[in-house]
């Protein structure tokens, strides 16, 4: 699908490979709707989108609500119509043990990414199936494949978009809406410095992979929409762990588990 002309919707906008993503598909042609929390960062993200000429337009929301969800959902599509993108990118989550995360903590975890995916995908579905064109793309992370050790909530949430993502493409087959998984390995946002205690929890195994840019995993996401692509998983040293762990699961989960935190 050409990105000229398209009504794009990414969440988790405000920062990171949000706004990296917002700005590539800008600069591709789409009019972006930016979904996140913050307001005043939102807005900084479409001032930049109007510095090159482009459209934007920020919709603040916590998409842990569902009812915000439904509103926010509701004003995209009385001012767009049915999106042709849909990014789910929103996420957050700590790398904890499950015995030492509380409860609520948990809860936020399972909120976002997981059920903030759901409920903005189905919030969005009937108008993109109707129209019978458009593609769904959902960021995830390398432990949904491969879990480490104290992650467990956040390796969960991934787990289920992943199955989400999977569900999905089923249902939709042939309906001309396409689903794709993007998944990049560690990534230079704040997302670390914004979920505290989980950088020292990466297996020494997975420092092999670069680190890439938010910039390169927006590019690969506006690729992957272009292309109609499934799956993108990179940079290629994470691409050939994956593989090894199709082949081998016992292998990679031993590394990962050998060289992750203990205690
Ligand atoms: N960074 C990595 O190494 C990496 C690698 C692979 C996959 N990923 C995945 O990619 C996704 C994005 O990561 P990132 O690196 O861009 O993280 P980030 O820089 O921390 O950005 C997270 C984004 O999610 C938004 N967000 C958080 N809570 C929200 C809520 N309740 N409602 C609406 N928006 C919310 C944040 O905006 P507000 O705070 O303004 O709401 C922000 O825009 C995550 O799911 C992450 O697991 C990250």
């Amino acid at each position: 699908m050409r990105l000229t002309g398209r009504i794009a919707v990414v969440t988790g906008a405000s920062q990171g490979i949000g706004a990296a993503t917002a700005l590539t598909l800008a600069r591709r042609g789409s009019v972006v709707v930016l979904v996140a929390r913050s307001a005043e960062a939102l807005e900084s993200v479409v001032q930049r989108v109007q510095g090159f000429g482009g459209r934007a337009v920020a919709v603040p929301a916590d998409l842990t609500d569902v009812d915000a969800i439904g509103t926010l959902a509701e004003r995209v599509l009385g001012e767009f119509g049915a999106p042709d993108v849909l990014v789910n990118n929103a996420g957050a989550g700590r790398w904890l043990f499950l015995d030492d995360t509380p409860a609520a903590e948990l809860d936020a975890m399972t909120a976002l990414p997981f059920s903030a995916a759901l409920h903005v995908t189905r919030s969005f579905l009937p108008a993109m199936r109707s129209r019978g064109a458009g593609r769904v793309v959902n960021v995830n992370s390398p432990v949904s494949r491969m879990p480490i050790p104290g992650a467990t909530g956040y390796a969960a949430s991934r787990y289920a978009l992943r199955g989400l993502t999977a569900a999905l493409r089923q249902d939709l087959r042939g309906t001309g809406v396409g689903v794709s998984e993007v998944v990049p390995g560690k990534v230079s946002s704040a997302y670390f410095r914004n979920n505290p205690g989980a950088e020292e929890r990466i297996p020494l195994v997975a420092r092999l992979i670069p680190t890439v840019t938010p910039e390169r995993v927006a590019e690969e996401i506006a690729r992957a929409v272009e292309r109609g692509r499934d799956e993108v998983v990179f940079p290629w040293q994470l691409k050939a762990f994956d593989l090894t762990n199709r082949v081998l699961p016992g292998v990679v989960s031993y590394l990962t588990w050998r060289t992750g935190t203990h205690r």
